[in-house]
């Protein structure tokens, strides 16, 4: 059998990834350290144990190049993983490119995402620790309900702060966190100074990620019995995520091949930094393989941010990490992809950025959506608009392809199915979808209120 008849590139359960791959092992330039938001020093374990439990800070700054996934969060990784890798046939006949274009479909977790990658060694690790209760945020919902499904799996109890034009635009997402057992809080509320503050300066204010986790960071550090968990950014994040690089590197070498280019969106940095990172040692031993995190032009981070301390949150609670930023006061345009409206980025992916160990471009939503609708007419699989970034940059790099005469190998990652985002679609199928853009002046204005810091 050719590699070319294969559609769907399965591995066996027992091929699940035992260890995560923890990238800061071999980073060229080693990490800025993290700051306490309020002295702006190198903050330390004891600081971060009032919303996190030991083994997660541990994770944050571990310089070891393997850490072992617990048996019990193998265990649970079984009910969907290895998660499949597709070969887009069809996609690419339609495009009549000679590249190999690869999807590895992370929409098969119960939940629908890769969030669930994190959620479920988030909690385990807290539960360890003796916490009884989990606040967070979300943003299009994702998080939220992969973080309530894995508070259910493991006994805990859950909070959400969703971002108030997601809690509106979606309501069925509210549902399914509410089906798993979680309490969903629209932010900004009045449960919290932080969302009072914000209320009080604007009281239509739609929200935004940073908002919401200002809100679920003071809830956690409130009461003993509550930790915070966070989605995407932090190192243990994307350390999690590595499950889905490493089982791409296995698929592939199943079919004999190796990517030319492997793409991502970013929000936070998890999915990209998750299918990414283990292709950093192949990349520093001289291999030629691209790694290209694409970002919306409502909320570009690495294109158009700068490199720089700043808070990961907006009330300024949340420790200061060094990342491309566009302020913590920047509040990006409403665009319908909601999870990738976050005003900074993994440190890690950051910092690669700045290393040119990592590209990145971005694109308005409407080319976005037209590439989601061209997927899924082709390959049948309706991608969530955060996933539709990355189809984008895909499908492009197959055209370029084509017009150069170039059959390269793309591999590509869907973080996430679209089956709650309906109603973008239907804005986009009804000719109602605007590209948005922000002032030049308010990104500046937000960066002028960086964080003076020291080191
Ligand atoms: C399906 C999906 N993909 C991607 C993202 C972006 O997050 P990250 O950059 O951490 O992968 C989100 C965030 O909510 C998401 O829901």
């Amino acid at each position: 059998m050719s590699r070319d008849d294969l559609t769907k590139i399965i591995l066996p359960e027992d091929r699940i990834p035992k260890y995560w791959y923890n990238v800061q092992a071999d980073m060229p330039t080693p990490l800025a350290p993290a700051l306490h938001p309020v002295t702006k020093q190198p903050i330390g374990p004891d600081d971060l144990a009032a919303i996190f439990p030991m083994d997660l800070i541990m994770q944050e700054v571990s310089l070891e190049r393997f850490i072992e996934i617990p048996p019990e969060v193998q265990e649970l990784y079984k009910l969907w993983r290895p998660s499949p890798l597709y070969r887009a046939h069809r996609l690419e006949r339609a495009l009549d490119t000679p590249c190999r274009i690869y999807y590895k479909y992370e929409g098969v977790s119960p939940v629908g995402s890769h969030k669930l990658n994190t959620a479920l060694p988030q909690v385990y690790y807290n539960r360890a620790a003796g916490i009884k209760r989990i606040a967070t945020e979300t943003g299009a919902g994702q998080w939220g309900t992969a973080l309530a499904l894995a508070c259910r799996l493991f006994g805990l109890e859950c909070t959400v702060y969703m971002v108030k034009v997601s809690y509106e635009q979606k309501p069925y997402r509210r549902s399914i966190m509410e089906v798993y057992g979680g309490e969903v809080v629209a932010s900004p509320s009045t449960r919290t100074q932080a969302g009072r503050d914000v209320l009080a300066r604007n009281p239509d204010s739609m929200g935004s990620l940073g908002i919401a986790i200002s809100e679920a960071v003071e809830d956690a550090a409130s009461r003993p019995d509550t930790n915070y968990a966070l989605g995407s950014v932090l190192n243990h994040v994307v350390l999690h995520q590595t499950v889905i690089g490493q089982e791409c590197k296995a698929q592939m070498e199943m079919v004999d091949d190796y990517p030319d280019v492997v793409i991502g969106c970013v929000g936070g940095g998890s999915n990209f930094g998750g299918i990414a990172m283990p292709f950093i040692p192949d990349k520093l031993a001289g291999r030629k393989v691209r790694l290209l995190a694409v970002e919306p032009a409502a909320c570009p981070t690495l294109t158009r941010g700068a490199f720089a301390y700043d808070y990961g949150d907006v009330a300024g609670l949340a420790p200061v990490v060094k990342m491309y930023t566009l302020g913590h006061e920047f509040v990006p345009p409403g665009i319908h992809a909601g999870g990738l409206r976050y005003h900074g980025e993994s440190p890690i992916v950051s910092q690669l950025y700045a290393d040119g160990l990592v590209e990145a471009t971005a694109y308005y939503q409407k080319p976005v959506f037209e590439a989601a609708v061209t997927f899924a007419r082709h390959e049948g699989i309706l991608p969530a608009p955060e996933s539709a970034h990355a189809l984008r940059a895909a499908i492009d790099e197959a055209i370029k392809g084509r017009e150069e005469g170039v059959a390269r190998s793309i591999l590509v990652c869907l973080s996430g199915h679209g089956h709650f985002d309906l109603s973008a679609y239907d804005m986009y199928l009804g000719g109602r979808m605007e590209d948005v853009d922000f002032a030049e002046s308010d990104l500046q204005a937000s960066l002028a209120h960086l964080p003076a810091v020291s080191v």
